[in-house]
């Protein structure tokens, strides 16, 4: 039985990717295995959005090329953001390379193995593929023995908005949406093996469909989600914030399943550099939106995406920022480095932002945001919250695991007969990553 080791980089949309590459090829003899020195076939599923992420797959695959003079058998495979983007040059650059996979291809890796098998000539293939949105169906439902109480279903591929740091929508392509019925039925076949937790999966979800009838397409597919018998709790993400209109915040009042969590990427709080950025909205509007949403769900957990160091980013846009992140306190942010990504409109604008700068405005954001979230958890000691436990701790076996709807991780003592199980928690501790609690 051939191996297959898939390493996974970047974001949950190529997580999910790779589980329903892993579930193929599990379908078709190949056994999964974690150790890369044993495997018969390496992938790397790789990310574009910034630098780091492409060096890092880049030095990856040097090292196993190495690897291959040893054991020239083995299939080493590029899939995803970074093959599509760089296509047939992977080949040149990385000599032992016999695979690159584009965004829209995945599944077709069961054939390209066999071709192979059967003879090696390296095979790169980044087209598009009509209706490749919906062949990211497969799940693996067991880890470890254990069955699965979370899962990510993908709802849609692509984007059409044209942020100008961005390199997804060249990566990803356009917008093209699955059908509400056949992710029902997705969401229907995993609650019945046992899910509990559901999270729509899109590069962009709040432009899921098109707008009829003054209703958005992704708030029907909500509802209709929301109504299949056995779903405990309903999770989306990434959304934009332009797609927090009345009905989405109405959602959050009339979906009890819906938990009280928003991922709000404001990426800055500048309204210049938001113009400049193409993000369409304003510092005031997405204000507005944040207000909306504590008022219909208080307590509501936000999260959000911020980028420093953007083209012509002044002490001033970054003043903005910080206060923003003041004004809000948010209780989950990713921060970013501006990171020049060829072919968009930011990475040819004059005024480029130092290292050192973005270091340093970095440095300071950081502190602020871990400042705020240590201190927004600290709050939440005392307080008894509904957690799903969904395993083990994977970093104290002893201990499980779970998540608030708020989407904080919880560690708390008991038997694995709680995983899958709603349970009420009390806070005891907490630090800037975890609560930790007891069974109440
Ligand atoms: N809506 C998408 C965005 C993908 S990129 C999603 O979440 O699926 C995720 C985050 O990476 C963005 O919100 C942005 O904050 C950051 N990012 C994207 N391009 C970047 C770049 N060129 N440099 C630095 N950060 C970037
Ligand atoms: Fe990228 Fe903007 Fe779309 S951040 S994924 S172009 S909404």
């Amino acid at each position: 039985m051939k191996k297959v080791f898939i390493k996974t980089y970047g974001c949950q949309m190529n997580e999910r990717d790779s589980e329903a590459v892993a579930a193929l090829l599990a379908a078709r003899g190949y056994r999964l295995t974690d150790s890369e020195t044993d495997a018969d076939v390496i992938l790397l599923n790789t990310c574009s959005v910034r630098d780091r992420a492409d060096q890092k797959a880049l030095n990856k695959m040097a090292s196993l090329a190495h690897l291959k003079r040893k054991r020239p058998a083995v299939v080493l495979g590029f899939l995803g953001c970074m093959a599509q983007v760089r296509g047939v040059g992977l080949l040149q650059d990385l000599p032992g390379v016999d695979l690159v996979v584009g965004t829209q291809r995945f599944h077709h890796l069961p054939e390209y193995l066999d071709r192979l098998w059967a003879a090696r000539q390296p095979i790169v293939d980044v087209a598009a593929e009509a209706g490749s949105e919906s062949a990211v169906k497969d799940h693996v439902l067991d880890v470890n023995g254990n069955q699965r109480v979370t899962a990510f279903v993908s709802i849609m591929q692509g984007c059409n908005m044209q942020c100008t740091f961005c390199i997804v929508p060249a990566t990803r392509g356009p917008e093209r949406s699955r059908p509400i019925p056949e992710i029902v039925e997705e969401v229907r076949q995993l609650v019945s093996v046992g899910v509990k937790e559901v999270t729509l999966l899109g590069q962009i979800v709040t432009s899921y469909g098109r707008m009829t009838g003054g209703k958005s397409e992704f708030v029907k597919l909500l509802t209709a989600v929301h109504d299949v018998p056995g779903l405990e709790r309903l999770r989306f993400t990434s959304p934009h914030p332009k797609g927090f209109g009345d009905d989405l915040v109405q959602a959050y009042r009339d979906l009890p399943k819906l938990c009280e969590y928003a991922h709000l990427p404001v990426q800055t709080g500048s309204d210049r550099i938001l113009k400049a950025m193409k993000r369409g909205y304003t510092r005031d509007s997405y204000l507005r939106i944040v207000e909306k949403l504590r008022t219909a769900r208080p307590g509501i957990g936000l999260g959000t995406d911020i980028i420093v160091g953007f083209p012509g980013e002044t002490d001033e846009d970054f003043a903005a920022t910080l206060a923003l992140v003041q004004e809000v306190g948010f209780d989950q942010a990713y921060l970013f480095k501006y990171s020049p990504r060829r072919g968009t409109p930011a990475a040819d604008l004059p005024n480029q932002v130092s290292r050192e700068v973005k270091e340093q405005r970095h440095r300071i954001l950081l502190n602020l945001i871990n400042e705020n979230v240590a201190r927004k958890n600290a709050q939440r000691v005392g307080a008894t919250v509904e957690v799903l436990v969904e395993g083990r701790s994977p970093k104290n076996p002893a201990r499980l695991f779970g998540r608030t709807r708020t989407n904080h991780g919880v560690v708390l003592a008991g038997g694995d007969d709680l995983r899958g199980r709603l349970v009420p928690v009390r806070i005891t501790r907490a630090n800037r990553t975890t609560l930790y609690g007891e069974l109440t």
